[in-house]
């Protein structure tokens, strides 16, 4: 069954189907296993099916791809489970860590759904038609905001040419990863059938996208997209731009107040931003008792909402009927950082304190905070075991030592101790007050809490 004509070793895509082959796929898909790909996977997905992306292999986590073979077929679903395409394997091969690559035939069921700028969002063919009317285009590829001196010479350009203007706007990484690339990609697919003079300019954040080189490249890439010219606009606004993120006063003429209200609205300092800080540790180390001070701290200076997510307190609610296997603490850490993610996100602080013995886990909750656009900041209480057991507040490590508390941490269970956390802090003779007070530096020292308080 599987399809001899492709290419070995690359997924090929045939486009979207056509409503009636959608209702069968549909409808066979019922039988098929199912991967649930990530954001960044069906977006390169819609790019592959609109033949704006050369097709690639997939990665799917070994577990997932258990028992896959050559000509069965796989339903490709969005985060939310919709099917957006579906794949018949020709090949599946060892990939990185824990993944194998899956190669295939792609049939395209449904576009995913966009749900912010819908208007802003053409297919190819939308755009191909509102591009057609024009006797020329300029082609602005840009990966930042436009601030006033960008606007008047692209406004001249315009008129000069009495073109229509066609900004493309990139993600930052996009642009900043591989930019022929990207302006490849962007562009690819409607300018060569446009057949309407088209004009190619980049507007980078970045100065190294302005090195004679890298002009050079781009040269190339404006000819192989059949664009006519290509004009370099030099810097223009970009410092405007980087000086706005960075939190720096610019010129009050440099840009619009609506521009530059909303880039520092996305980009504030870091005393405005969420935080999240992970406290880890062995059971009696002190995690829950400093991040309660720290707590009281943050309450007192007032700048702040805070939440303690604290690991006893958590498995009674949130994490209500996890257990203590690896599978189970690593559920329970990640609910914990999820939650935590999500109030940083929106600019509060989180403070958690579970034992999160697992560094894998660890990193996962710092990748989640990041991403949220907020601080992540890692304690580790660092209380040697001696002292948690000569502690021994619940009489667990006594139970455990007896055997009749099985998967102890630090007894019979690992911890994995952190190499690197931000702040490390030993309860054994430091008191309490103390500890969160060289936590609360430490938040000081970084720019997470402004020191004025
Ligand atoms: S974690 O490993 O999933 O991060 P968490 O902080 O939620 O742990 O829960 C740890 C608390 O559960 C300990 O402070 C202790 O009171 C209790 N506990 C019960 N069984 C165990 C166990 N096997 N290992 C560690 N803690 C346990």
């Amino acid at each position: 069954m599987s399809d001899t004509h492709l290419e070995a070793g690359r997924t090929s895509g045939s486009g979207w189907s056509d409503a009636d082959r959608v209702q069968a796929l549909r409808a066979a898909s019922t039988s098929w296993p199912s991967y649930d790909l990530a954001a960044t996977q069906v977006d390169d997905l819609e790019l592959v099916l609109d033949g704006l992306l050369d097709p690639h292999v997939i990665e799917v986590p070994t577990d997932v791809a258990d028992g896959w073979e050559p000509g069965d077929r796989v339903a490709l679903r969005d985060p939310e489970g919709t099917m957006v395409a579906a794949l018949e394997v020709t090949a599946v091969a060892p990939g990185a860590a824990g993944a194998v690559r899956v190669d295939g035939h792609l049939e395209g069921v449904a576009r995913p759904q966009r749900w912010t700028f819908r208007d802003l969002r053409p297919t190819p063919a939308d755009l191909r038609e509102q591009l057609a009317v024009h006797d020329t285009v300029l082609a602005v590829v840009t990966d930042r905001a436009l601030h006033l001196d960008d606007v008047e010479h692209l406004r001249a350009e315009v008129g000069s040419n009495r073109a229509h203007l066609l900004l493309v706007q990139l993600e930052r990484s996009e642009l900043g990863a591989d930019a022929t690339a990207a302006v490849t990609r962007a562009l690819g697919a409607v300018l060569p059938e446009l057949r309407v003079p088209t004009t190619l300019a980049l507007l980078p954040s970045s100065p190294r996208l302005h090195a004679d080189d890298m002009e050079e490249r781009l040269d190339a890439v404006a000819r192989a997209l059949g664009a006519h010219q290509r004009i370099r606009l030099g810097r223009l606004g970009a410092d405007v731009d980087a000086a706005i993120r960075a939190g720096d006063t610019v010129a009050t003429d440099a840009t619009y107040p609506a521009v530059e209200a909303q880039l520092r609205a996305a980009h504030p300092p870091r005393h405005d931003r969420g935080l999240v800080v992970l406290f880890t540790g062995l059971s009696g180390s002190g995690k829950s008792t400093v991040a309660n001070a720290l707590r009281g701290r943050l309450l007192e200076r007032g700048d702040h909402r805070v939440t303690l997510l604290d690991g006893d307190l958590v498995r009674k609610h949130l994490s209500k009927g996890l257990g203590f296997s690896r599978d189970d603490r690593a559920t329970n850490v990640r609910r914990i950082g999820f939650v935590a993610a999500e109030i940083a996100r929106h600019g509060g602080v989180a403070i958690c304190a579970p034992i999160a013995p697992e560094a894998g886990v660890r990193d996962d909750v710092a990748a989640m905070v990041r991403e949220a656009g907020a601080g992540f900041v890692l304690v580790h209480v660092a209380t040697p075991l001696e002292v948690c057991e000569a502690r021994d507040r619940k009489g667990l490590y006594a139970k455990a030592r007896a055997g009749l508390v099985k998967g102890f941490t630090g007894i019979d269970d690992p911890y994995d101790e952190p190499t690197s956390p931000d702040v490390r802090l030993d309860t054994t003779s430091a008191d309490v007050q103390s500890c969160a007070k060289q936590v609360l530096d430490h938040l000081v020292d970084e720019g997470w809490l402004t020191a004025d308080r």
